[in-house]
């Protein structure tokens, strides 16, 4: 896809400022991976200075959401394996990169923020994967062609996560599966959702008491309907 000039040179900028001023580190609960993540001595207001549509820097932190999809996708490789995948909201990219470690086909990565776009394509570099980064709003879009998309920590804002919801509806018609990574956020479609397992990972700003973080199946309204009891998602897990 061809960027206009001006956003070319907002990830070009972005790029120089993570590489310089963001460290490499690993990554709790997933040592698989390594990423450059924000810290005290980083200086991001200086992005939001010099940039009037500077937005939360997402990209530059790691998402409960984020954690428990890419440990999923880690531990089952064959989820993934020989499968084209869409990370959607990739931030950083680390969903992305877990789906490419564990043998995805294609990975594409899309974000609305040009900082993450930048943040995926170094951290995909250093973690020797190859990731194709897409700066743009699927959600006001048809669903692009793959088989996958895993979606990490999306569902943090109401409106949005209506939006994301109708669009994964759109991808389960055209017989994409769906799956989701989340520490329960206000927002989450729980009457949409399967669970498929649970991982107690950290969570950026969440005390460590936090419960586990899901990993669940998007499904069809009339398939949630067809589920039983035994699957209603409740906390806690007694
Ligand atoms: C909380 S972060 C999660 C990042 C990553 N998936 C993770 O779990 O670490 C949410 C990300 O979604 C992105 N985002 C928000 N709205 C979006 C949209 N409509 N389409 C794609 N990405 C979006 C944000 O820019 C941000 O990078």
């Amino acid at each position: 896809m061809k960027l206009p000039r001006e956003w070319g040179q907002r990830i070009g900028r972005a790029r120089n400022f993570i590489s310089t001023n963001l460290p490499v580190l690993p990554v709790p609960s997933i040592p698989e991976i390594r990423l450059h993540r924000a810290g005290p001595q980083s200086g991001l207001w200086r992005l939001a200075e010099q940039d009037p549509e500077f937005s939360p820097p997402y990209w530059a932190h790691y998402w409960g959401g984020g954690l428990v999809l890419a440990r999923y996708l880690l531990d089952g490789p064959h989820i993934v394996a020989g499968r084209r995948v869409l990370d959607l909201g990739a931030g950083s990219g680390i969903v992305g990169i877990a789906a490419a470690k564990a043998g995805a086909t294609e990975v594409i990565a899309a974000d609305v923020d040009p900082y993450a776009i930048a943040a995926t394509g170094l951290n995909a570099a250093l973690n020797e994967v190859t990731i194709k980064p897409l700066l743009t709003d699927l959600t006001k879009g048809k669903p692009p062609a793959t088989d996958i998309i895993c979606v990490g920590d999306l569902f943090y804002d109401a409106a949005l996560a209506e939006r994301v919801t109708g669009f994964l509806d759109h991808c389960l018609e055209q017989g994409i599966e769906v799956l989701i990574g989340d520490p329960w956020r206000a927002h989450l479609p729980h009457s949409r959702l399967r669970l498929l397992a649970e991982y107690i990972v950290p969570d950026f700003g969440a005390s460590a008491s936090s419960r586990p973080s899901g990993i669940f199946a998007f499904v069809s309204k009339t398939s949630r309907q067809n589920l039983g009891d035994e699957t209603r998602l409740t906390w806690p897990w007694v």
